[in-house]
Order: C-alpha cells, then sequence, then structure tokens
C-alpha cells in the first residue's frame, strides 16, 4: 500500500492551518465520490481495476503468443502523452536495466515525438528485428502518431505482405470515431477500445497500458490486484487517508507558503519515467485557468550533483515529494580493500543502498534547512503490484487535488493552442485562414 509521510512538512506548517486543508480536501473528496464535480464524464478509471475482466488480459496473452510463434522479437508502441507514459513507466521500472530477458519482445516506444533522427534510428532497430506494432491514440487523430505509424504500417507491409502486417498490428482507439479506428476497420487489425469515460492520462490501466506491459512480460494481474488493493484504501475517507493527505499538502505548500514547484524526487532509477507519467497527469489536470503546482522531477542522487545546488539554495519556489521504494530487490555489499586507496573503508560490509537511504535522509535535511518541505510517497518495493497501487493512488489523490484548487481536473484545453499552430504551419487542409494569419507573424 502507498503511504504518505508528511513529516517533513511539519516545521513549515501550522496544525490548524493543515487540519484545514485536510476539511478543503475531504470535500473535494466528497466531489470526485458523488461524481457531481466538473468533468465528471470522465470519470471510467475509478472502477478500472476492478473492471477488467480476465478474458481482456488473457486476450492480450494470446496476442502476445501469436505474435511469439510468428517469431516476434520487437513491439513498437506507438502513442504520445497518455497513450504512452503509463505502460514506459511500468516498463521501465519493472525491466533489467541492462540485460534483455531472453524470450522476451522487446517494447520500444514512438510517435511521441516529431525528430527525424528519432524515426530514422527506431527503423534501423526495426529493420535488425522480427518487428510488430500497437498503435495507441484515443482520438485517433494526433499527429505525432500518426506520423510514426504511417512509416512503420509502410515497413510492415513491405516486409511481410499486407495481410502478415495486419496480423502483426494492434490499435487501441476509440469504438466509433477517429482516422485511426477507420483504418483499423479498413485494414482489419485487431482493435481494443479506450473507454470513452478514460482520458488519456487515466488510461494506464486500459489496453493503452496492459497491451504493452504483457508484451513486454510483466503480470498486470498483479498490478490489477495493487490498484484495487490501493483502492480500497484511499475510498476510506477520512483525515489519515494518504490522498486527502498529499492533496492536503500540496494545496496547503501552494496556496499558503506560495510554493509553486513540486518536484517528484526517486533514488532509483527505475522510477524516472514514474515522474515522466506524473508530470503529465498532475501538469495536464491541474495546469489551468492560471492556476496549477508545476511539477518537475529529478532522478538522485544523480541530480543532486546538477539541480540539487537550486533546489539548496534558488528561488525558494518549491517543494519535494520523494517517491520511494522500502526494498531493494537485488543485493550489492561494499567490500573491505586491505590498501584502502579510495578510503571507502569506513563501508565495507554496508549495503550500496543503505548508503543511498543516507543519501536521501542527509538531503532532506538539508533541504528543509534550505527551505524546501518534503513529502513521501512510499511503497515496500518496486513490483507489478506496487506500481498498480502507486497508479491508482496518484490518480485518486490528483483527482482530489484539482478539485479542491478548483480547476477541472479531466480537460486539456491548453493542448490545442500549438496543435492549431503547427496545423495552420504544415498548410493543412482546413487552416488556410489561420496559415495566411500565422504567416503575418512570423
Ligand atoms: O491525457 C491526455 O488526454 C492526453 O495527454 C492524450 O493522452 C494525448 O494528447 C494523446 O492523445 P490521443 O490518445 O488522442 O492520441
Amino acid at each position: 500500500m502507498v503511504k504518505v509521510d508528511l513529516g517533513g512538512c511539519s516545521s513549515f506548517v501550522k496544525e490548524s492551518v493543515y487540519k484545514d486543508y485536510v476539511g478543503k480536501a475531504l470535500a473535494a473528496f466528497d466531489v470526485l465520490e458523488s461524481e457531481k464535480g466538473a468533468g465528471n464524464d470522465f470519470l471510467g478509471w475509478k472502477t478500472l481495476p476492478i473492471d477488467i475482466p480476465e478474458s481482456l488480459v488473457a486476450e492480450f496473452e494470446a496476442i502476445k503468443a501469436d505474435w511469439k510463434a510468428r517469431g516476434v522479437n520487437l513491439a513498437v508502441v506507438i502513442g504520445i502523452g497518455g497513450s504512452y507514459l503509463g505502460a514506459r513507466c511500468a516498463i521501465e521500472a519493472l525491466s533489467h536495466q541492462f540485460v534483455r530477458l531472453e524470450g522476451e519482445i522487446r517494447v520500444v516506444f514512438a510517435g511521441n515525438n516529431l525528430s527525424e533522427d528519432y524515426l530514422a534510428e527506431l527503423m534501423d532497430l526495426v529493420e535488425q528485428s522480427n518487428a510488430a506494432c500497437v498503435v495507441i491514440s484515443k482520438s485517433g487523430t494526433t499527429t505525432e502518431p500518426a506520423v510514426a505509424f504511417r512509416i512503420v504500417k509502410e515497413y510492415l507491409e513491405k516486409k511481410y505482405g499486407k495481410k502478415e502486417a495486419s496480423e502483426r498490428t494492434v490499435a487501441i482507439t476509440d469504438a466509433k470515431k477517429g482516422a485511426l479506428k477507420t483504418l483499423a476497420t479498413q485494414e482489419g487489425y485487431r482493435t481494443f477500445v479506450v473507454p470513452d469515460n478514460v482520458g488519456g492520462r487515466y488510461s494506464v490501466l486500459t489496453p493503452v497500458g496492459l497491451l504493452p506491459i504483457v508484451l513486454a512480460g510483466f503480470d498486470v494481474r498483479a498490478m490489477l490486484k495493487g490498484a484495487a488493493d490501493e483502492r480500497a484504501e484511499v475510498l476510506k475517507k477520512g483525515e489519515k487517508n494518504a490522498a486527502v493527505e498529499y492533496a492536503a499538502m500540496r494545496n496547503l505548500l501552494y496556496s499558503e507558503l506560495g510554493k509553486k514547484v513540486e518536484v517528484l524526487v526517486n533514488y532509483n532509477p527505475k522510477f524516472q519515467y514514474l515522474g515522466e507519467w506524473w508530470k503529465q497527469l498532475y501538469g495536464e489536470s491541474e495546469g489551468k485557468d492560471q492556476k496549477g503546482i508545476f511539477p518537475a522531477s529529478v532522478n538522485n542522487t544523480t541530480d543532486l550533483h546538477s539541480v540539487g545546488q537550486f533546489i539548496q539554495e534558488g528561488d525558494r519556489v518549491m517543494f519535494e515529494t520523494v517517491v520511494k521504494a522500502e526494498k531493494a530487490q537485488r543485493s550489492v555489499v561494499i567490500g573491505r580493500d586491505e590498501q584502502n586507496l579510495d578510503q571507502l573503508n569506513y563501508l565495507a560490509g554496508q549495503h550500496v543502498e543503505h548508503c543511498n537511504a543516507m543519501a536521501a535522509l542527509g538531503t532532506k535535511l538539508a533541504h528543509i534547512d534550505g527551505g524546501v518541505p518534503q513529502l513521501e510517497v512510499a511503497v515496500e518495493k518496486i513490483d507489478e503490484y506496487n506500481l498498480g497501487a502507486i497508479f491508482y493512488f496518484f490518480e485518486f489523490a490528483c483527482g482530489i487535488s484539482a478539485y479542491l484548487l478548483g480547476v477541472n481536473p479531466f480537460n486539456q484545453p491548453g493542448v490545442e493552442a500549438y496543435k492549431k499552430n503547427m496545423f495552420a504551419l504544415l498548410r493543412k487542409p482546413g487552416y488556410e485562414a489561420q496559415t495566411e494569419e500565422i504567416l503575418k507573424r512570423i
């Protein structure tokens, strides 16, 4: 289960003010639970952990078995934003960081940028591999994945022929609308639906996240169980509810102390993409109506030798949320060296994780001294079960937090602004008037 520790905020915050924010968070909890708040047609994520049927997981496994029987060793997962970050976060956290699992399908991601170099290098890998593709877009109209898919599709069709290419392609999109839906129907792709009432950044526990995670060799049943257990926890309304505590404290720090930036901190590179997933979840959910906490992330101890300087002594705009896995999965002990030229014998016999924990504690104390409040969000270890719990915890807390802030957690109107300009500049049919306008500005 996810545990929240607010001890690193106590020197900054009066108990009575915190209690006031807990009251506000409990009211926001009621808005989320009554399903009467803004964006309430996008609450399908709340019951996903108990809604996903076993038969769906079995379908994902059947696709994997089918692809493996065809010799597939690479799955290109195409999507952007909520259509890839959850899967990437889970796969990066669960995978060996250096050695590829023998016999497993390697999952790589595309369609999350428009870099020509990225796509060209990805196609180098595709050409060396036996590839299949999962293309994900809820709207079915997003440019970045559409461009990547056109290129991968063309390659698969040339290499394997149209029929085999179509059997190596899965589309995950809207049930009825969008260009991807039309394309998938016409080409006869296996298709899964992103439910209408689940927004992209809340979709990791739909086929959007689950299929790529299954393809990469991980246990989504355990992930769903972890999410379901966490759901049962955060539904217990009360002051000690971890989601309520987290939402209350971060809003207090923002509104009362002017802490406009929240830095999600990890001490394990496996959590790097958790930071990316979390930034999208909170940034798109809260950053609107000229309000919101700017979500940033750092990877420690790496970044203690980089932006750590800013966190310690720069503009006092931030607080930190440290995401911790309490137990390391593996054991590496520092040995004794007779000569001790590196002067490390004082650490002989210690686990490396002990040094990591002391670095984290030392940093916490230093940052508190430097005016940076610190929250902690902890799970026991990094595995499928606990990742499911983390996903659900942060989603639920985000709903509470955004309602407390007074914004709709489930829309993202601001994302359209760049698209309009890009389409006008690319001279997309239908954007002629905007093209005229924009050309005058540049
Ligand atoms: O959270 C969201 O809704 C967005 O980040 C989307 O996931 C992202 O824009 C991709 O959209 P789509 O899946 O429609 O291609």
